[in-house]
């Protein structure tokens, strides 16, 4: 299959990786893609590599198109190695001399990563270069999400290749978003919440820099899944939304794991009051869900709950890789509380607490502990919980 021309001179030439289903951590459940392209011209450049095991496949791609020994210039938007482990094969067939272009960040990063001595040509912000009749533009992103993130921007064609941003993990033949169509919203949202949701003040910042540089974008070419030919605004739309964390559904998170069910009872029955209250509860079970299918709910939640039995003296350990995991993603915004069941020291509840609060959450009720097998009188202890923070959620709106 010849590599889809996505506008006159412009090919996709990436790898779509059907199978993987764990991307450091993140749960791909429909593989993802490492997207490149080739922008034809008097010169011919080629943005991103794509992961080291696929190198073999992006230069079949290319060699459908021209020899790769004919590209004049590599551009590197940023080192992390799903889009630049197969640069060793590519420089190696393009010729180990060619222009490779990463931002001035870049040129202390790449170096780290590759032991070739390339030759590193570093953009700033503004920095053009010229393929001929067309030109590409540097636009500097720093930590969206790298320290060395950068968008390349075809000005003549209004396509803006913008690397991770905007991007989704997901797998599939369909390049496009009129031909997916609003099925990939959820893919979207899912990369946002666990790859960018920390950086939500720069993503802020970044789209104001781009409304005042007065950058009209036609088309945005992510590093992954499909591209926005369609409707490039929506994207750009769903992530000031989610940026500012305030469009929240009428919805709490319950995320925990339980040893003997007892704080599985608890969490039912905490999602019981939410519901009495006139709100969704969604409770999630962390050996039964993935952490970053637990956080995309949390991002559009108005309230997270989480629960754990006292194990040796601690939280339980899932509990543990959530609680850190969910920290370094910064959620805001968010009412929160904290429960679980315990046999006889019973720390974890004030753990779970401590935690919330080192996240700066709203942690309106101190939660609910309960020794050993919740009683009807403890189910109901939970339910009121449940009734109080669906009725917090619910005031919201
Ligand atoms: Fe898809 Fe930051 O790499």
């Amino acid at each position: 299959m010849k590599p889809a021309e996505i506008a006159k001179g412009v090919y996709e030439v990436g790898a779509i990786d059907w199978n993987i289903r764990d991307f450091h951590g993140y749960s791909t459940h429909r593989g993802t893609s490492y997207n490149a392209y080739l922008v034809v011209d008097e010169k011919i450049a080629l943005i991103d590599a794509v992961k080291k095991e696929f190198a073999d496949q992006l230069l079949e791609n290319i060699s459908k198109i021209v020899d790769p020994k004919k590209i004049d210039y590599v551009i590197s938007n940023h080192t992390e190695m799903d889009h630049s482990g197969g640069l060793p094969r590519v420089m190696h067939r393009v010729g180990e001399g060619k222009p490779l272009y990463v931002s001035n960040m870049g040129l202390k990063n790449h170096p780290r990563h590759f032991s070739q001595s390339w030759n590193y040509q570093g953009v700033k912000s503004g920095d053009t270069l010229s393929l001929g009749k067309r030109t590409l533009k540097f636009l500097e992103t720093r930590m969206l999400h790298w320290p060395d993130s950068m968008f390349t921007y075809l000005e003549e064609e209004k396509i803006l290749f913008s690397s991770d941003a905007f991007g989704q993990h997901y797998a599939g033949q369909e390049k496009f978003d009129d031909v997916v169509g609003d099925a990939i919203m959820p893919h979207a949202k899912k990369y946002f919440a666990n790859i960018l949701m920390l950086y939500s003040p720069l993503i802020l910042k970044l789209v104001n820099q781009v409304t005042e540089l007065g950058l009209q974008i036609d088309m945005i070419c992510p590093d992954h899944g499909i591209i926005w030919r369609k409707d490039p605004g929506k994207i750009i739309n769903a992530y000031v939304e989610w940026a500012k964390g305030e469009k929240v559904e009428k919805k709490a998170v319950i995320v925990y794991d339980t040893m003997w069910h007892s704080t599985e009872q608890m969490a039912e029955a905490i999602a019981a009051g939410v519901y009495d209250a006139g709100a969704i509860a969604k409770p999630m079970k962390l050996r039964e869900w993935d952490r970053s299918d637990v956080m995309t709910e949390v991002m559009d939640a108005a309230a997270v709950l989480v629960g754990s039995p006292t194990l040796n003296n601690g939280l339980f350990p899932t509990v543990s890789d959530f609680l850190t995991y969910m920290k370094g993603l910064k959620p805001h915004k968010k009412i929160a509380s904290a429960f679980g069941s315990y046999g006889w020291s019973g720390e974890s509840v004030k753990l779970v607490r401590d935690e919330l609060e080192a996240m700066k959450l709203d942690i309106i009720d101190p939660g609910v502990k309960i020794q050993y097998v919740p009683d009807r009188s403890g189910l109901e202890e939970c339910e009121a919980l449940g009734k109080r923070i669906g009725e917090a959620i619910v005031r919201q709106f």
